[in-house]
Order: structure tokens, then C-alpha cells, then sequence
């Protein structure tokens, strides 16, 4: 019998029980897969613990997880583009991953290449691709753009760093300990500012002669979001796409965007950005070809076997974790 991390009720991490999960012939339009890697977001704290979540609290049991990879074991009827054997990966819902066996829409998956290794791409593909929107849709950063990046030495804050660094960017980030500095120096931020020690409107400011930067990477939320408006340059973005401390109080047009200089603000999600599959298709194209090329590293500095996820999450809620966390099952 496939086994699973099943979740009965929300709550802490040990409300995910590693018991058996049957899983049925794939439906019309679903392949059935074996997970090989199965990446873990901060996301998935939510949705096993109820800050949000994507399903009702009615219908558990589930299984939480929205990114991995595997091998095509079986096609539903419909299903053209896969075939058994196949290398895929996934990176947005339905969640289902932290599984040893799944079903999941052949209209979201993703060929693996095979010069791609299935814990890097595990590990990169939901946060490579939303790094990728941030950069490119959200905001295009261009050579020469000073960029702030909260969390820099995060998940998403690391890919980011890597990322923006390539195209040209100077960038400035903010983390919670000494530990973190070295590790977003390496992954290409310029200025890596401890919080609360430093006060990054200033570190902004300094960088920029004064003017501001041109977009925050805001992942922060609560503690953070009014301070980072202050370090925008006139017509600056925010980009509101996190909010690991809790939601941000609410922001005030007028006061908080226009007396500032005219900003803009949005709270951007994967799941719109590649809703469409061309979108899907191109983001990830991008993505493959950055990790080919060796633009992004995975920094895979976590690595647990599935039945232990428990473990994972426990580290990834106390946000000392630096990089990425893959589960192994
Ligand atoms: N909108 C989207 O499309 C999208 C996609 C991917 C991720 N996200 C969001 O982006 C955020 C970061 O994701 P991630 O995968 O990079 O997470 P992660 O690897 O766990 O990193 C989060 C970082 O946030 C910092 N942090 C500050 N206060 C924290 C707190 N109270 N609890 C935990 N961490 C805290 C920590 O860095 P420091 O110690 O340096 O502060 C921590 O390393 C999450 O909110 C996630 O949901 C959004």
C-alpha cells in the first residue's frame, strides 16, 4: 500500500500521520505518479495549520503539497503529452505531494529535461518560477536597478538574490542573524543588511543616493511592508508576495501609496501568473535554462526522508532554516 502524509485536522506539525493512502486509477486527464523528490514551501505550513488553505475544513483527510517530481506510472483517459516512464515535475495545486503515489492534471504537468536532476528541480520549481514572474512580469528588472529583497537568505530570498544578480541588478537585502549574511552575499546580494540591527530604509537610501529603490520583494508582511514602502523611489513597486510574519496591516492608497510617490502595490500568486499552460509552458522553459546554464543553485541544505516531514516542518516554522527543504520518500 502507497503511503502519505495524511492530515485529519489543522494544526502544528504533528497533525500530518504517515499512514497508508490509497490511491485510485487516474481519472479522465490525470497521470498517476511516483514522487522521486517532493519540495517543501513555507505554504504548506498554512495549509496544514489554517492560515489559509485550499480546501474545506470539512474535508480532510488530505495531503497537503504542491511541488515535486516523479515518473509517469499510468495515463487517464485524454491524457496525450505523457506516457508511462515519463520524468515530470509539478509545482502548483491541486496539493496531493507529500505522497509516495499521486494523481495529478496532465494540464499542469511539466516534462523533466534530462539534464536536470529531480532534487534540484523538486527544490526549485514552484519558488524558481515565481522568482521568475517577480523578475520578469511583477516587475522587469533591468541592468543597473537597485532591488530590495527581504528574506534574502530564504527559499524564494536566496533564488531571487541568484537571479536578479544575473540580470543586473544591485540588490540589498535584509535577514535575521549574522549567520544568514554570508550565505545572500553568495547568492549575489550587494548589500546584505541584518534586521533589526540595521535599518534597511537607510542601507536603501545610501545605496541609491537618495532616491529609492525601483521594487521590494516583500515576503515579510507584518513586520516589515510599511518600512519597505519607505525605501521605494517615486512609481516604485511593491511586491507583496509573502507574509511569513503575518498578514500586513492594511495599506491606505492615499496616504501609504500616493503621498509616497505615486507607488504601486500587489499581493501577486504563482497560481494566476501561470494559469494559462502557455504561460506555464514558457515560465518553466525559463526556469530549466537558468538552472541548466548554473544561474540558480537549488541550495538544497535540508533533505528529509517523506515519513519525517514532521521534522521539516518544524524546522522551516522556526525560520532559522537557510535555503531550500526537499522530502525524499
Ligand atoms: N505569492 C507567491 O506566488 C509565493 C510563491 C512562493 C513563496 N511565497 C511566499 O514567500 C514567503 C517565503 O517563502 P520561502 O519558501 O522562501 O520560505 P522559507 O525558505 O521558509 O524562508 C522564509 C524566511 O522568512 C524569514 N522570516 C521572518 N520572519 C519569520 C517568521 N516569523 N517565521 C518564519 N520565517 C520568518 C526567515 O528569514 P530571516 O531569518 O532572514 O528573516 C526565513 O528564512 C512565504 O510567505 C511564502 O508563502 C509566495
Amino acid at each position: 500500500m502507497n503511503k502519505a502524509q495524511v492530515i485529519h485536522r489543522l494544526g502544528p506539525p504533528d497533525v500530518m500521520q504517515w499512514q497508508d493512502w490509497p490511491v485510485p486509477d487516474p481519472a479522465r486527464g490525470e497521470v498517476r505518479l511516483r514522487h522521486t523528490a517532493i519540495g517543501v514551501n513555507f505554504a504548506d505550513t498554512y495549509h496544514r495549520g489554517g492560515v489559509s488553505h485550499p480546501w474545506k475544513v470539512d474535508e480532510p483527510p488530505v495531503v497537503i503539497g504542491f511541488e515535486g517530481t516523479g515518473i509517469v506510472e499510468g495515463v487517464g483517459d485524454g491524457v496525450t503529452g505523457f506516457r508511462t516512464g515519463d520524468r515530470v515535475a509539478y509545482g502548483i495545486p491541486p496539493l496531493g505531494s507529500y505522497s509516495e503515489v499521486r494523481n495529478y492534471p496532465a494540464d499542469k504537468l511539466l516534462h523533466l529535461p534530462d539534464t536536470l536532476d529531480d532534487r534540484q528541480v523538486a527544490a526549485l520549481l514552484m519558488k524558481g518560477m515565481t522568482a521568475h514572474y517577480l523578475l520578469h512580469r511583477t516587475y522587469k528588472v533591468e541592468p543597473g536597478d537597485t532591488i530590495l529583497v527581504h528574506a534574502a537568505a530564504g527559499g524564494m530570498g536566496l533564488i531571487l538574490c541568484q537571479w536578479a544578480n544575473a540580470l543586473g541588478a544591485t540588490i540589498v537585502g535584509t535577514v535575521s542573524t549574522p549567520e544568514k549574511v554570508e550565505a545572500a552575499r553568495a547568492a549575489g546580494c550587494h548589500y546584505p543588511v541584518v534586521r533589526p540591527h540595521a535599518n534597511f530604509v537607510d542601507v536603501v537610501r545610501e545605496v541609491t543616493d537618495g532616491e529609492g529603490c525601483a521594487v521590494v520583494y516583500e515576503a515579510i508582511g507584518k513586520d516589515t511592508l510599511q518600512h519597505s514602502l519607505d525605501c521605494l523611489r517615486p512609481m516604485g513597486v511593491c511586491a507583496a508576495y509573502g507574509h511569513v510574519s503575518g498578514p500586513p496591516d492594511p495599506v491606505d492608497i492615499i496616504q501609504d501609496l500616493g503621498r509616497r510617490g505615486s507607488l504601486f502595490i500587489t499581493r501577486p500568486a504563482i497560481m494566476h501568473y501561470v494559469a494559462r499552460r502557455s504561460d506555464l509552458e514558457w515560465t518553466a522553459r525559463d526556469l530549466f535554462k537558468a538552472i541548466g546554464e548554473g544561474i540558480l543553485d537549488a541550495n538544497i541544505n535540508y533533505e528529509y526522508p517523506l515519513k519525517d516531514a514532521v521534522r521539516a516542518h518544524r524546522a522551516i516554522g522556526s525560520g532559522k532554516t537557510l535555503g531550500a527543504t526537499v522530502l525524499i520518500p
